[in-house]
């Protein structure tokens, strides 16, 4: 990758029209830095009025470098960019950057806006939280209107699109943390993480990237990943599920789990690094375990009829109906309170156990999750009794009322 330009030329360039670069034009996507290519009508020209640190980010890019103009990207159609928004598709990406946008379809990423749009909890909520509550972070895998897939500036934003930025943890950190998926955090309280923002040395400690992107998996982020998947991670194919989880074979679990060992062998032997990645699969197994115990419990309660309300004595769940939902799709509204302590069991305190180990943060795995998992199953198991006795209660037939005690002390 060549430097950037220096500034007094970037500045000499859009200051004035004088100085003429030798054409390369290609497929009429690269621009032309002539005398007319800052003109009052040309798009650079204009823009440096309307935007000017916007243009000014573009000077300071490779594809200024490499003399990719707004045009490139954008087309010279300035309708059909009011009807996209100003947006791109990854699809003009993909004519110059082939190999990233493939990796990238291969992954997670790609499709994640339709795994949130389709969900029960996306359904039943209002439009300006479904945009501003679930879009914002998942239009990462959004579909533009040409079929492409993704949408690339998340991670390098523009007009910069910079590799060293996306390289950055803090590029992830927007969507990968909270109580459900506190990947950030968690890395931040690893030892990785520590030494990391100690001496600030991607060769010293890993980053996100060091082992999920780049690297011979380069853009599909899913590449590596075993049990530790999204939502409530996965399980082994012919292994029951408490909850909706992705599941995978043996062989293919062999082949990611070494493609994740690699990453760490640059600084770990990989017997060290199989140990701690196998102590976190059992994490998983043992949160998966106390899932399914409440999980039983509950399915047990509504089989008898002891929810309260039942699903049928509520607003029907935009997917399921009358069904009950533990888990995947499970609504915060309309349900009872053990299951809304299963919501928090099972989407915070079992997905924080295993990220957490994962991620290799003691505190997340242990006290938010491995606790909170134990307090959850506790609450449970003790509304169920509550609720069996109270159902009991109701089922005996009426006491017949003792006869007061003078009469018991003063019978013959
Ligand atoms: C004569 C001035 C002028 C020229 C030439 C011009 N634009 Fe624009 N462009 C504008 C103005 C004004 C806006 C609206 C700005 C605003 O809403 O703040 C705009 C908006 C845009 C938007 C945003 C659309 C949106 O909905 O957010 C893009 C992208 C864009 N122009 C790209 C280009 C490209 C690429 C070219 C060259 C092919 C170009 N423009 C040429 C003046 C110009
Ligand atoms: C490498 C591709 C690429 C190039 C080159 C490029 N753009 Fe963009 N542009 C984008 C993308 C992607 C977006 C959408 C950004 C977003 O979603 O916030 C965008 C958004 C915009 C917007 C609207 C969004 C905003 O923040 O106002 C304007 C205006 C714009 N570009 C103008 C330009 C101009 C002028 C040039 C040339 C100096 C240029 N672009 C060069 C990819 C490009
Ligand atoms: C007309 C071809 C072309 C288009 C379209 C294009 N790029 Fe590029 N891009 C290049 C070239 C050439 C380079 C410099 C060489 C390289 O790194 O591949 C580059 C470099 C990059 C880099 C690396 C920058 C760095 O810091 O090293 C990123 C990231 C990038 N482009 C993202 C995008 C995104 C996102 C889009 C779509 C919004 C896009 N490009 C559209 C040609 C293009
Ligand atoms: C704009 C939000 C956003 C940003 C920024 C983002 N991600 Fe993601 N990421 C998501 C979402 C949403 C998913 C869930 C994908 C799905 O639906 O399966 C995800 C999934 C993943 C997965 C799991 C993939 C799978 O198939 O299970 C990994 C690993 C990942 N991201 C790593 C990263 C890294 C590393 C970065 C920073 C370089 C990053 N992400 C930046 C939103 C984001
Ligand atoms: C989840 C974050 C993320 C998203 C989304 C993303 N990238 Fe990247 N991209 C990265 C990271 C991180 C690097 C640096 C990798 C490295 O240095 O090993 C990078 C590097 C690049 C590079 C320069 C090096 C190379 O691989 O050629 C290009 C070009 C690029 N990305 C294009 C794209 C395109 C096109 C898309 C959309 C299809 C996209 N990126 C989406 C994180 C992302
Ligand atoms: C030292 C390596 C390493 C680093 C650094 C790292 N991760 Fe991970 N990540 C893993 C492992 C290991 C898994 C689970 C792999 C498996 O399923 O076998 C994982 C899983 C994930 C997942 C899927 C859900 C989960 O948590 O299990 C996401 C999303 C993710 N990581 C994002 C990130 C983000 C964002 C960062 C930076 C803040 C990061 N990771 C830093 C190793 C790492
Ligand atoms: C702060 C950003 C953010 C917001 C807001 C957000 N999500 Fe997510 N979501 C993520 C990330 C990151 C992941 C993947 C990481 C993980 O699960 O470990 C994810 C994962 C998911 C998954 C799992 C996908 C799969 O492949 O199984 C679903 C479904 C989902 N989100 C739905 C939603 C819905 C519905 C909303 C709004 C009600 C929402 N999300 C709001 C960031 C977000
Ligand atoms: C760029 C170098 C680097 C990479 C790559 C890396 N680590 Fe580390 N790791 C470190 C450093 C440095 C420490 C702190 C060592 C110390 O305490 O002396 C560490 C510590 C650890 C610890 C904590 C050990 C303890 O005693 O607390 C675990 C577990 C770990 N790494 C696992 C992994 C795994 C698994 C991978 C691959 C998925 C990995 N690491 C990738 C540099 C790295």
């Amino acid at each position: 990758m060549s430097a950037r330009p220096p500034r007094w030329l970037a500045r000499a360039l859009v200051a004035t029209a004088l100085i003429a670069i030798p054409l390369s034009l290609l497929g009429g996507r690269y621009v032309r830095l002539g005398a007319d290519w800052i003109d009052g009508d040309s798009c650079v020209g204009c823009h440096r009025q309307q935007n000017p640190r916007l243009v000014r980010q573009w000077i300071g890019s490779a594809h200024f470098d490499a003399r990719v103009g707004c045009e490139g990207c954008h087309g010279d159609d300035h309708e059909a960019m009011f009807g996209m928004d100003g947006a791109v598709s990854s699809k003009v990406c993909a004519e110059c950057h082939a190999q990233a946008y493939e990796e990238f379809g291969r992954s997670g990423h790609a499709t994640t806006l339709a795994d949130a749009t389709g969900n029960g909890r996306f359904l039943a909520a209002p439009a300006a939280i479904q945009r501003q509550g679930c879009v914002s972070c998942h239009a990462i895998g959004r579909t533009f209107p040409d079929g492409g897939q993704g949408q690339c500036n998340f991670c390098h934003t523009g007009h910069r699109f910079s590799a060293a930025e996306a390289r950055e943890p803090r590029a992830c950190e927007g969507c990968h943390l909270g109580p459900d998926h506190p990947q950030m955090e968690a890395w931040e309280a690893s030892k990785h993480g520590v030494v990391w923002r100690s001496l600030r040395d991607d060769t010293t400690a890993p980053t996100c990237v060091a082992c999920h992107l780049g690297g011979a998996a380069g853009h599909d982020s899913t590449a590596n990943l075993t049990l530790g998947r999204v939502a409530s991670g996965a399980v082994l194919e012919g292994t029951p599920a408490p909850v909706p989880m992705k599941t995978l074979t043996r062989a293919e679990f062999d082949e990611r789990r070494a493609r994740m060992i690699d990453t760490c062998t640059p600084c770990h032997s990989s017997g060290f690094a199989a140990r701690h990645l196998r102590d976190a699969d059992e994490i998983k197994i043992v949160a998966d375990g106390l899932l399914a115990e409440a999980a039983d419990i509950i399915r047990g309660l509504e089989r008898d009829g002891l929810i309260d309300p039942m699903p049928a004595d509520r607003p029907p769940h935009p997917l399921a109906g009358h069904a009950m939902v533990l888990g995947g799709h499970q609504l915060y509204s309309d349900t009872s309170p053990i299951e809304q302590r299963f919501f928090e069991m099972s989407k915070f305190h079992h997905s924080v156990a295993f990220k957490g180990a994962y991620h290799f943060s003691p505190d997340h795995t242990h006290w938010v999750g491995y606790f909170g998992l134990q307090r959850d199953l506790t609450f449970v198991r003790g509304e169920a009794r509550r609720l069996r006795a109270e159902a009991a209660r109701r089922a005996a037939p009426p006491a017949v009322a003792a006869p007061p005690v003078e009469e018991v002390v003063d019978a013959p």
